[in-house]
């Protein structure tokens, strides 16, 4: 019988400290996560230096409380995974200095993971028998992409955002119609209010690049215009164009491979109108996945499973690691 491996996930690159311990890459032992939203809040949006200053104050807490839930030790752990891109810089820096820290002192493998790989596996947290290859919709904060997963470490981006990510669009409309940080569950919750979808204007491409900042501006324009407007069916209608956009090219990217398995991640993942538009597309062989919810949003037991499958690959790093906020998944 193999031995059972546990990896100690680090996530901090933006406002969540997380810390997890995940068993064989799949099961959840523990998933620590001390968010910041409410001192965000204060501004509107993430200040770096302060999330940087919080991960600081919060990072040991939260290890401890990890392998606390877990019922383990950190001399149990068989590897440290720790996210050092994309992300903010500063905050990105405390996780993997902690993470350093812990593999130097504990004289364990230290496994450096790509944030976007890590939305990825949240899946397999989600779905025990779900296996590469498959088409991954990642769809964060900061990243929209079209993902080949060929296998759990092999990926080929099929096609990406020309502007702006999906959930920065949405977090921009929440705060120009008055609706606050973070946006995105607050445009989620109004959008079901919504009784009319108003036509937005689409950019298309000859490939499955997408591009979400023309939409942003005509519903912005629309609300600066006509103050008036019903803001539920602005949501409404958002949500309609963009689920509409999304669709579109995971069909064309489902036609162009073959594979008909497709996963949804990143935090706009959640989004309740986006995840019911893909479950509509289930038929003729397309199968969909989606993570929990609460493994949509950002977490370090995402982190460790895909730190898992680094380290059966032998994919270890050394203490020289940096981090890379603008780090890409190939
Ligand atoms: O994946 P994530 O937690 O962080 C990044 O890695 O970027 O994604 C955060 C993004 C934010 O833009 C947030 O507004 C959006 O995900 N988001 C949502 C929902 N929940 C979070 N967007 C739409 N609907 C939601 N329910």
């Amino acid at each position: 019988m193999q031995k059972d491996i546990y990896t100690l996930g680090i996530e901090s690159s933006c406002d969540e400290t997380s810390v997890a311990v995940v068993k064989n890459g799949r099961e959840i032992l523990s998933n620590v996560i001390n968010t910041q939203i409410a001192i965000h809040t204060l501004y509107g949006g993430v200040v770096p230096e302060i999330a940087s200053r919080n991960h600081i104050e919060n990072i040991t807490p939260v290890t401890l409380e990890a392998t606390k839930q877990a019922n383990i030790t950190l001399q149990d752990v068989d590897a440290i995974c720790v996210t050092y891109g994309p992300g903010l810089v500063g905050a990105l820096l405390v996780g993997l200095a902690y993470g350093k820290a812990l593999s130097f002192a504990l004289n364990k493998p230290l496994i450096g993971v790509n944030h976007i790989q890590g939305h990825i596996a949240a899946n397999y947290l989600t779905y025990k028998e779900l296996k590469p290859p498959f088409l991954c919709m990642m769809m964060s904060g900061g990243n929209t992409q079209i993902v080949y997963v060929k296998d759990y470490t092999n990926f080929e981006v099929l096609g990406k955002t020309r502007d702006d990510a999906i959930g920065e669009a949405f977090d921009k409309i929440a705060r120009v119609i008055g609706l606050g940080y973070p946006g995105g569950p607050k445009v989620d919750n109004l959008a079901k209010n919504g009784e009319n979808v108003i036509k937005l204007p689409k950019t298309h491409f000859d490939n499955l690049d997408f591009s979400f900042s023309g939409i942003k501006t005509a519903i912005i324009n629309l609300h600066h215009k006509n103050p008036d407007i019903d803001k539920a069916d602005l949501c409404k209608s958002f949500e309609a164009v963009c689920s509409e956009i999304l669709i579109e090219n995971i069909k064309q990217a489902i036609k162009q491979t073959g594979i008909k398995t497709v996963c949804l991640a990143g935090g706009v993942s959640a989004n309740s109108y986006i995840r019911d538009a893909f479950l509509k597309l289930q038929n003729n062989g397309i199968k969909i996945y989606m993570p929990d919810l609460k493994l949509c949003t950002d977490n370090a037991a995402m982190i460790a499973s895909a730190g898992y499958y680094n380290f059966i690959d032998g994919n270890i790093s050394d203490l020289s690691l940096n981090a890379k906020p603008d780090l890409k998944l190939e």
